[in-house]
């Protein structure tokens, strides 16, 4: 029997792949993202990826991608990697009749958080987000301000309300991880993947054997 890669699932020897919609918008913190889609297709699942105008211009600002480049992460091409325009309603996930497991915004700006909480879809991110909302499949939202003020706060109240998911990147310290960033980074990926169903290993769980 063959040996299952980390983040697989399976069901007896045979892997199961998930179909998965990551959607990146023009908060800081596309690091996040970058990493879990790097993740899911080393695991064997299937993205598609749609980030906002901002959202490609923040993260080619804070990934230090080329001037001009046109995808989000121009180093990630895979045949399991699609990535579609903002504004190409014609995605198949833009209807809830394509079978789509889940999707993760991260890192999710206030304007779409607020859109998304009041139902405007003026872009395939926000409905991609509205068919999983509608549709009662996972979305996880991975908010990213500080400080919050209640405009954000009633408005991840209603997101959760519908049925999404709220994971803010939060530090970790109870792991002791030092000042490396990229272990805050796996911690908030593993916490996105624990609620996609997908098992994983990124960082020491509280209570497990060192
Ligand atoms: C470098 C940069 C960083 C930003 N960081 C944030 C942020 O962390 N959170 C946020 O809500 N907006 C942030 N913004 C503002 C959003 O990009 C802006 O509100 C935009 O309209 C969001 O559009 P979108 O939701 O369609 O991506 C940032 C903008 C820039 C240029």
């Amino acid at each position: 029997m063959s040996e299952s890669k980390p983040g697989e699932l399976t069901t007896g020897s045979t892997p199961i792949s998930k179909e998965l919609v990551v959607g990146v918008s023009g908060a800081s913190g596309s690091i996040i993202a970058a990493r879990l889609v790097s993740y899911l297709l080393e695991a064997g699942h299937r993205v598609h990826l749609v980030a906002s105008k901002t959202g490609k211009l923040v993260a080619h600002d804070e990934l230090e991608v080329p001037e001009g480049t046109r995808g989000v992460f121009p180093d990630m091409e895979h045949e399991n990697l699609k990535e579609w325009g903002e504004k190409n309603f014609f995605a198949p996930f833009a209807s809830g009749t394509a079978p789509i497991d889940g999707m993760v915004i991260v890192p999710c700006s206030m304007s779409t958080l607020a859109s998304l909480a009041h139902g405007i879809s003026d872009n395939l991110l926000k409905r991609a987000g509205e068919v999983m909302l509608k549709e009662r499949r996972p979305l996880i939202i991975v908010p990213r301000e500080s400080p919050l003020d209640r405009i954000h706060l009633r408005n991840m109240l209603t997101l959760s309300e519908s049925g999404a998911v709220i994971i803010p990147p939060v530090l970790t310290f109870y792991q002791h991880p030092g000042d490396s960033v990229s272990e805050q980074v796996d911690f908030v990926v593993s916490r996105i993947l624990d609620h996609l169903g997908i098992s994983n290993e990124l960082f020491h769980r509280w209570g497990s054997e060192a």
